[in-house]
């Protein structure tokens, strides 16, 4: 039995469909990724699971407790990053997680045995009795992180936890979270990065608009591109005409310097030169190379990942339906 389940939910928020029959599991100790762009449902879809919303239809369990009729059971076994992380700034980290050890009746000389493990394991031991409003982004996912695990949750909920982040600062989290799957930790994770998915991943389940269009190991997904992708670098006043003459024989991708389309085969090469001749068009460079899980996601949604993100408005875009 998966430890984490979502079956055929949905849920709207007035005249947005934010889940639309979304079915996700999630194996024991394993990490899932939940990949999708802006505004595709994974923050509901975590909400659901957190108990934070209620679907609208369909069943949502974790640990095989409904998130509806125990509530409880679920919060019980779960812990919960959210993408906005909720720390007391006027608090040092060490009173924070305290503060929760507290709240959790660990007693006092239990819970700050606790988090002085937790500042250990999460590289925040130097910086412990500074308070929390002059840490960096980095820090603070970390010790949002830590608080989440101040319960010894069997499943943990990470939603977008390294949004923001600079690479050094995502690379130290990913080993956090990399050391709680070893520890037995079961992990759903959200992110619209696809580099995350790849690196933290077991298995990654694609989220657009409200459903699941994809689901696989990493490799898998890279594998319904096909084999390897043709790069094409294009002078940009050739990229929308370009486009248009291969749109006729192949999927064709836009790129920040021209266009990829899915290499079949050795022809696929020649066929894409000859069709560009025909029509005028001189490619700057070409080039087969295999393909990354950004592919994947245009051949999957037709674009969307590289959307700008939206701070303020979450999903402003709206519902596309
Ligand atoms: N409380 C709410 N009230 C109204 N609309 C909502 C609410 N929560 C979510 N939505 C809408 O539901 C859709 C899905 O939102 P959700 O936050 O789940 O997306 P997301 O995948 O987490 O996006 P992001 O990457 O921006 O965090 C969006 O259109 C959003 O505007
Ligand atoms: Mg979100």
């Amino acid at each position: 039995m998966s430890i984490v389940e979502l079956e055929d939910v949905h849920r709207s928020f007035g005249r947005v469909h934010a889940l639309r029959g979304l079915s996700l599991r999630v194996e024991r100790g394993t990490i899932v990724g939940l990949l999708g762009p802006n505004g595709a449902g994974k923050t509901t879809a975590v909400n659901v699971l957190t108990t934070l919303v209620r679907p609208d239809a369909g069943t949502a369990r974790v640990a095989g407790h409904d998130v509806v009729r125990e509530p409880g059971r679920v919060r019980s076994v779960i812990g919960l990053t959210g993408q906005f992380a909720a720390l007391d700034d006027g608090l040092t980290a060490r009173e924070n997680l305290v503060l929760f050890g507290r709240l959790l009746k660990l007693g006092r000389a239990g819970a700050r045995e606790r988090a002085a493990e937790l500042l250990d394991r999460f590289g925040l031991a130097a910086d412990a009795d500074r308070r929390t409003g002059g840490f960096s982004g980095g820090m603070r996912r970390r010790l949002d992180l830590a608080v989440s695990m101040v319960a010894r949750p069997a499943v943990l909920f990470l939603d977008e936890p390294t949004t923001g982040l600079d690479p050094t600062s995502r690379a130290l989290l990913w080993d956090v979270v990399r050391a709680l799957r070893a520890d037995g930790v079961t992990i759903l994770l959200t992110t619209q990065y696809l580099q995350e998915a790849d690196e933290l991943a077991d298995r990654i389940a694609v989220i657009d608009h409200g459903r699941a269009i994809a689901e696989g190991t990493a490799g898998e997904l890279k594998a319904r591109v096909g084999g390897s992708v043709c790069h094409l670098v294009l002078p940009a006043e050739t990229r929308d005409r370009a486009a248009e003459v291969l749109a006729a024989g192949h999927q064709v991708t836009p790129t920040d310097d021209g266009l990829t389309v899915p290499a079949a085969g050795s022809g696929t090469l020649t066929a894409v030169l000859r069709a560009l001749d025909a029509a005028g068009i001189e490619p700057a460079d070409i080039a087969l190379r295999r393909p990354t899980l950004d592919d994947v996601f245009f051949a999957l949604t037709g674009g969307g990942a590289d959307a700008a993100p939206e701070p303020a408005a979450a999903g402003a875009a709206g519902d596309p339906a």
